[in-house]
């Protein structure tokens, strides 16, 4: 990604709502057991990845998985590695809304689950289980990527872009965008980026540059003032855009979609058809600011060097990185790989600072959009000041096929051992 949009940056958060019940009637002291206490808070936070076929190493889908792990479940639960979610929303930071946000709570119940015995409890009286609610319904449109793609790729993380042509005669009202992949173990995350007429002939010069199909892409699709419409995790349904709002696709426009594929545990061929939501009318166009910094140096070696990042928010928008104040409803943090923290806070123009996201352990495999539970009310005057944070220390170097890289002097740039340090923000009107 290298120039934010101005007026038009849509980060959809993805996300599935589910709840899961657990009995309030438990005795205390009385060992938790899985078919009564815990069945229904890995089927909430855990199967969409942990099952067969999908990304996480191995299932947790049964009492004889979960049991098995047990050992390894209590201390990714403990030290919160799991289920994957960087954000640190327990430091006065907002809340964000995404079914891999769990309750303290219910990481107390695994933890005495596992510390009790990891028993089964009584199989034929299970504690209901979540519901799994995809508010959406069925898509307004489906379109089909029509590509096995079989990749030949050596290492552990590919980043290719696919370009999906829904041949648009008219405006489509999107409302929600998702990506569904035939072989889900090996995809990580997918960002489906809007392509305009007049972005095409860039775009179709770097898939004809590519001699297979579709093209690398590993910072973003790599082609100027790309419109991000959607990013989806892998075990998460989309999620519409805030606030009754929607983005008008233009006829003509094609689906850049960027797949993060990772052979760890898995490899085989993938497609990928994208789904579309619509409405009839749309009550509002959500509208982007971004904060990036192009200037940072990161000496090789270094440990803890900081860049920041500002935007003001104006009652004028200008172009480039400014917009007008609204309801701030996500955010999408950005570093590449020897990140190791970003925050974004809210400066007002009283100078009163208040966090917006943090992310105290950047890790790039687990990037997202986040989605607020509440939104944050922005003016005219205020600021948002984004933090970046790096480590270039040997011991923090990424793996180019399986070898550690030597630090080097590191600056702005799109490749994946150059850095960055955005945040981009999804707003709407009042
Ligand atoms: C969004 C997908 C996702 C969700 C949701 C998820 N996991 Fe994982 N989990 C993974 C992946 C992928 C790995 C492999 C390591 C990695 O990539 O971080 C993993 C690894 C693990 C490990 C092994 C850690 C180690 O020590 O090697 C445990 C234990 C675990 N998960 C438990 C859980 C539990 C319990 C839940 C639910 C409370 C959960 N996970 C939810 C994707 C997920």
């Amino acid at each position: 990604m290298k120039r934010l949009a101005a007026t038009f940056i849509l980060l959809a958060g993805c996300t599935s709502q589910s709840t899961a019940t657990t009995d309030p009637s438990v005795v205390p002291g009385e060992a938790l057991t899985y078919y009564q206490d815990t069945a229904p808070i890995f089927a909430a936070r855990c199967v969409a990845c942990h099952s067969p076929g999908n990304i996480a190493p191995f299932s947790l889908e049964t009492y004889g998985d979960a049991m098995k792990y047990a050992s390894l479940i209590k201390p990714a639960i403990a030290n919160k590695l799991m289920p994957p979610m960087p954000p640190d929303t327990s430091n006065g930071c907002p809340q964000i809304d995404d079914e891999r946000v769990m309750p303290d709570a219910e990481r107390d119940q695994l933890i005495k689950w596992v510390d009790g015995g990891s028993q089964a409890g009584d199989a034929a009286h299970p504690a209901p289980m979540p519901n799994v609610v995809n508010a959406l319904g069925a898509p307004a449109a489906v379109y089909d990527s029509g590509l096995d793609y079989a990749s030949s790729f050596a290492g552990r993380d590919e980043y290719r872009c696919f370009v999906i042509d829904p041949a648009l005669t008219s405006t489509f009202n999107l409302v929600a965008v998702g990506v569904k992949s035939t072989n889900p173990a090996i995809v990580h995350h997918t960002i489906v980026y809007a392509q305009l007429p007049a972005q095409k002939a860039a775009v179709d010069q770097l898939d004809a540059a590519d001699p297979l199909p579709g093209y690398e892409c590993f910072g973003g699709p790599n082609f100027a003032n790309a419109i991000t419409l959607g990013a989806s995790a892998v075990g998460s349904e989309p999620k519409p855009f805030p606030n009754g709002s929607g983005a008008p696709v233009p006829a003509g426009t094609r689906y850049v979609v960027q797949v993060h594929y990772n052979f760890d545990n898995a490899r085989g061929s993938n497609r990928i058809t994208v789904e579309a939501w619509s409405a009839a009318t749309l009550t509002q166009i959500p509208h982007g600011i971004g904060t990036s910094n192009y200037t940072f140096k990161i000496p090789a070696g270094a440990v803890g060097v900081q860049a920041t990042a500002m935007a003001q928010f104006t009652t004028t928008p200008l172009a480039g990185n400014q917009g007008k104040p609204g309801l701030l409803w996500s955010a999408f943090p950005h570093m590449h790989q020897i990140g190791s923290a970003i925050r974004v806070d809210l400066v007002r123009a009283n100078g009163q600072r208040s966090c917006v996201i943090d992310i105290p352990k950047w890790d790039f495999h687990w990037q997202g959009s986040y989605q607020f539970k509440q939104p944050i009310q922005v003016a005219a005057g205020d600021q948002l000041l984004t933090t970046c944070t790096w480590d270039n220390s040997a011991a923090h170097q990424p793996l180019i096929d399986g070898v550690p890289q030597t630090p080097k002097d590191i600056t702005f740039g799109e490749g994946s051992t150059d850095e960055m340090c955005l945040a981009g923000f999804t707003l709407t009107d009042f």
